[in-house]
């Protein structure tokens, strides 16, 4: 790889202003050595709104932004349909790209990013904040210590966010419940039970109108036959949320269980539509998602401070795809689908 210039800050420009962007927007402003300079979004509005509460300039398009020499990185925060076309056209243009997961919606095309990264000496850095949430890179390094012996069974629920667009439900263009949001767990899973052999999901539209409308899950119940033998079990879901998310580890000589809402927080889910502060509500909670260490961690590898062996390659990102298709496959066909050793 090519030496990469040191610079005190890193610029970086926002493409796309919608949810996640405001909270990536929030955790850089506890980033050291990096700022957002600029917003871009086809929806005006959002940008302006953006670059009105942050300070950003406006850029017209995703194009200006990547022509733009005073720019270094690019974290697109877009729709996922445009991830891996976005991820080859900025890496091209010689910017780092963080992008939000998944890396692509079909196999080809997250080939195709990886194959970009290969080419490039630029950092690529996927959205997988789960790798930077307390504890779970504590667990992480305690599994691979061997400290609860030989692992055998995980379980988890998960419960992402009810989407906020409706290109989340559409296979083509978001992907569902399964590509969306259990890829998350998808990575997290493979990083800790490693590669995986076989997948069997059950599942359904069970609440969502976008659901219903596409045809793709808003629940689903996805169990993975990993290769070390560990069988992990994962409950997804847009619409319930037994707490936010749960996993249990089980091995020969113990067990740990991690609850991403702390044990000492009120869990309270308000039902009532005509009051302000409906949905889960967690007032006393300490809130680290791992979005600013995620960050933190992107910009201090482009300046050299870090060596990347926190995050996944592009090809790892590609796997945790691969294993979501698979389990949306499983899901489609009726039955268990083998993955390709
Ligand atoms: N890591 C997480 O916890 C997490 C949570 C939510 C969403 N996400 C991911 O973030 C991404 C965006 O999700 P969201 O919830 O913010 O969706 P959103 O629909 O709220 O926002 C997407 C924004 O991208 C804009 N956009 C569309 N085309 C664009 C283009 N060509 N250039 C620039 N902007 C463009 C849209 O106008 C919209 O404002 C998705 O990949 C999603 O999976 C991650």
């Amino acid at each position: 790889m090519a030496t990469i210039p040191r610079k005190d800050t890193v610029r970086v420009g926002l493409i796309g202003a919608g949810r996640i962007a405001q909270v990536h927007a929030a955790a850089y402003q506890r980033i050291a050595r990096g700022e957002i300079v600029v917003v871009t979004d086809p929806v005006i509005a959002a940008a302006e709104r953006m670059s009105t509460e942050h300070g950003y300039a406006l850029s017209p398009t995703f194009q200006d932004i990547l022509a733009d020499d005073s720019i270094d990185a690019v974290l697109l925060a877009t729709p996922n349909f445009l991830h891996a076309e976005q991820t080859i056209q900025a890496l091209e243009a010689g910017k780092h790209v963080f992008c939000q997961k998944p890396i692509a919606l079909t196999l080809e095309d997250a080939n195709r990013v990886v194959d970009a990264a290969n080419a490039s000496d630029r950092h690529l850095q996927f959205g997988f904040m789960l790798r930077f949430t307390p504890p779970l890179p504590q667990l992480q390094a305690r599994l691979a210590n061997n400290e609860l012996g030989s692992l055998i069974a995980a379980q988890a629920a998960v419960f992402g966010w009810e989407p906020s667009n409706e290109w989340f439900y559409d296979p083509k263009n978001g992907g569902g419940v399964i590509l969306d949001t259990l890829v998350h767990f998808g990575d997290l899973v493979l990083w800790l039970f490693g590669p995986a052999d076989r997948v069997t999901t059950e599942g359904g539209a069970y609440k969502l109108e976008g659901a219903k409308k596409f045809g793709s899950p808003d629940n689903a119940v996805v169990t993975v036959r990993h290769r070390s033998g560990v069988i992990s079990s994962m409950y997804v879901s847009w619409t319930a949320g037994r707490g936010n998310f749960t996993l249990d580890v089980f091995g020969n000589d113990g067990s740990a269980t991690v609850d991403l809402v702390h044990s000492q927080a009120l869990n309270l889910h308000i039902a009532d539509k005509s009051r302000d502060d409906v949905g889960w509500q967690y007032p006393d909670l300490l809130w680290d998602y791992g979005y600013a260490g995620e960050q933190q961690y992107f910009v201090d590898r482009i300046l050299g401070r870090e060596d990347g062996s926190r995050v996944g390659s592009a090809g790892d990102a590609r796997d945790a795809l691969a294993l979501m298709l698979a389990a949306q496959r499983s899901l489609d066909d009726g039955h268990t689908v083998e993955l390709a050793s």
